[in-house]
C-alpha cells in the first residue's frame, strides 16, 4: 500500500488521483465541519464551488430542509444560514438535514478530484477511523491537503502525519513517499499538535479573528469513528 500526499488543491492532477483512493483534508476547518454536521446527524453534505451553486441548491431543495454553510475570507457568507465554525453545526441545527457548503478551499479541493476511485474526508477529530478505513481497502493512497489559497499548509500536513502513523503502527507494508515520511515526522516530533499548527499562516489568519474555540475543537483526535464519503455529488 503506497501513500502519497499533494500539498494543494493547485498540485491536482488528474494521473495522480485518477483510479486512486483520495483522503480529502482540509482541518482549518472545511472537513472538520463536514464530519461534525455528519456525525451530528445530518442527512447530507453537497459541496459546491461557488455561492451562487450553493443558493440554487438550496432554493431547490427547499428552505426548511436545507442549511446553507460555508465562508469566504474565514467570515460566514452574506445571507448564509452558518458560518464555517465546526461548533455551530450542532445536533440541534444539523439534524435530519441537507447542508450544502462552499468554502474557498475546502470544497474547491473535493470538487476537484472526482476523477478517484474512492473519495474520503478527513480531519483530526476522526482520523483513527479513516485510517482504519483505508487499511481495510487495502489500496494505494493519495492523501489530498486543501491547502490555503493554493499553498502548502502546516495544519493539514501534519493532519496527514496522524493519518500515517496510525497506518504505519498496523502495517507493516506501507510505501511511503518522502512527503509522507516527512508528515509522519512532523506529527511525531509534535505531539501537542498545536505547537506545530500555530506557526501556520492559516492559524494566525483564524485568531485574528477571534476563533481559537475553533482551533481547539479542531485538533482534537478521534472524536468520531464515522469517516464520510463524498460520491456522486454528496458526501454521506
Ligand atoms: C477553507 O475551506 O478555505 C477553510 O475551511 C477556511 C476556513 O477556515 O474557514
Amino acid at each position: 500500500m503506497k501513500v502519497d500526499i499533494i500539498i494543494s488543491a493547485d498540485y491536482i492532477r488528474k494521473d495522480l488521483i485518477e483510479n486512486k483512493v483520495v483522503v480529502v483534508i482540509d482541518m482549518l476547518r472545511a472537513t472538520s465541519v463536514i464530519t461534525t454536521a455528519l456525525m451530528n446527524g445530518c442527512k447530507k453534505v453537497i459541496p459546491t464551488l461557488t455561492i451562487e451553486e450553493a443558493l440554487k441548491l438550496k432554493a431547490s431543495i427547499g428552505e426548511k430542509e436545507c442549511i446553507l454553510g460555508g465562508e469566504r475570507k474565514a467570515v460566514k457568507i452574506d445571507g448564509f444560514d452558518l458560518s464555517n465554525s465546526p461548533l455551530e453545526y450542532t445536533k440541534e441545527i444539523v439534524e435530519g438535514k441537507t447542508i450544502v457548503i462552499t468554502t474557498t478551499n475546502g470544497t474547491r479541493t473535493l470538487t476537484s478530484c472526482l476523477e478517484a476511485k474512492k473519495i474520503f474526508v478527513a480531519c483530526m477529530l476522526n482520523a483513527s477511523a479513516v485510517a482504519e478505513k483505508l487499511l481495510s481497502l487495502n489500496e494505494d493512497v493519495v492523501i489530498l491537503n486543501a491547502g490555503t489559497n493554493g499553498q502548502f499548509s502546516m495544519d493539514d500536513f501534519i493532519c496527514s502525519g496522524s493519518i500515517i502513523k496510525d497506518l504505519i503502527e498496523k502495517c507493516d507494508k506501507l510505501e511511503l513517499t518522502d512527503l509522507s515520511k516527512t508528515a509522519l515526522l512532523s506529527f511525531e516530533g509534535n505531539p501537542n499538535i498545536i505547537d506545530f499548527i500555530k506557526e501556520a499562516r492559516h492559524y494566525n489568519v483564524m485568531m485574528g479573528l477571534g476563533l481559537e474555540n475553533d482551533i481547539g475543537y479542531c485538533i482534537k483526535k478521534d472524536l468520531t469513528t464515522i469517516v464520510p464519503e463524498y460520491k456522486d455529488g454528496e458526501i454521506i
